[in-house]
């Protein structure tokens, strides 16, 4: 058995003249979870829509879990777990009817009885108690939900969610990546992509970011802050007409954001010795996160 999820060398991705997918190298190893995070249009959906066999590349090498992709593609499918970025769930029927829809595509499926296994889906994603509604009356939280319960259906051996968290409270969220980790816990290889920083730290063993269909980096959250940002920020509050003192400028690299002064330093202890002597000034000492290497890596431009 390949010791890779996922393997993909050279690969690319073009639509018309668009280069989207630029080339790139990925190793996904099973199990544990593995984070893509990168801009809007970065080319994430389209990476996975490749993995899935949906889109085929236009050149490069892809072997997903151990099969030639695209032409192993329904084979491989069998195997895996989906959670598009839109939820498509059939509007037409009820929450326990899109579980068992979507049951009958897998004729082999060796769940005897389903119902009861279907009725525990349900329950992994606390939904047990709506089985019988439509799902015009469900919140977007219950929806997400669903449409990854809907991917456990075949048992996957990876289960593969674009954006699974977007738009849903803390409470939900939360709720979603317990889950993910027990799912992960059980052998169960997740890759997913996201745009929170806070998500990908908390979730991922390891991540690629990818900006213009290209990885910039690639390793566990902990080892990219430590190599590609310096370990402090400290964000000082510039006031109208208040000119920030020019020491600050020897001992960091400085970075204005909308008016707040970013000093990355791997040894605060001057730039917090200026601050001090400078009462009027307001401002915040952290250590350095996954975000300050997202938008190192990334840049501040807006993308669309
Ligand atoms: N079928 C298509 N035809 C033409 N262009 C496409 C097609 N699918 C995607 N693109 C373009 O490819 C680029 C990458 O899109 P993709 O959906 O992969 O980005 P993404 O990283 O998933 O972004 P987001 O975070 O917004 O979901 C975008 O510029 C998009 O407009
Ligand atoms: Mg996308």
């Amino acid at each position: 058995m390949s010791e890779s999820a996922v393997e993909a060398r050279r690969l690319v991705k073009r639509f018309g003249e668009k280069t989207v997918v630029d080339g790139i190298d990925l190793r996904v190893p099973r199990g544990g979870c593995f984070g893509l995070l990168g801009p809007n249009g970065a080319g994430k959906t389209t990476t996975i829509r490749m993995i899935l066999g949906h889109s085929p590349p236009n050149a490069g090498e892809l072997t997903v879990l151990g099969e030639p992709m695209p032409v192993a593609g329904r084979r491989v499918r069998a195997r895996i777990g989906v959670v598009p970025q839109e939820d498509n769930l059939d509007p037409d029927f009820t929450v326990m009817e899109n579980l068992r829809v979507y049951a009958s595509y897998f004729p082999h499926l060796d769940r005897e009885p389903l119902e009861p296994f279907l009725m525990s889906l349900l329950d992994f994603v606390a939904l047990a108690d709506r089985a019988g509604e439509r799902i015009q009356s469900l919140s977007g939280g219950m929806r997400r939900r669903l449409v990854i319960a809907r991917a456990l259906v075949n048992d996957p051996e990876m289960l593969i969610l674009d954006e699974p968290t977007t738009g849903l409270d803390p409470q939900i969220r939360h709720l979603i990546w317990a889950r993910l980790r027990e799912l992960r816990n059980r052998g169960t290889t997740v890759l997913l992509t996201t745009h929170y920083m806070e998500e990908a730290e908390r979730l991922c063993d390891r991540l690629a970011i990818i900006d213009h269909g290209r990885i910039l980096a690639e390793d566990s959250p902990r080892r990219l802050v430590a190599a590609e940002v310096e370990s402090n920020v400290i964000e000082v509050r510039i006031g109208p007409g208040v000119s920030p003192p020019v020491e600050l400028v020897r001992h960091a690299r400085l970075e204005v954001v909308d008016g707040v002064w970013h000093c990355h330093t791997d040894d605060p202890r001057e730039v917090l010795e200026v601050l001090r002597n400078s009462p009027d000034l307001e401002y915040l000492h952290r250590p350095a996160n996954l975000e300050d290497v997202f938008l190192r890596l990334t840049g501040r431009e807006l993308r669309d």
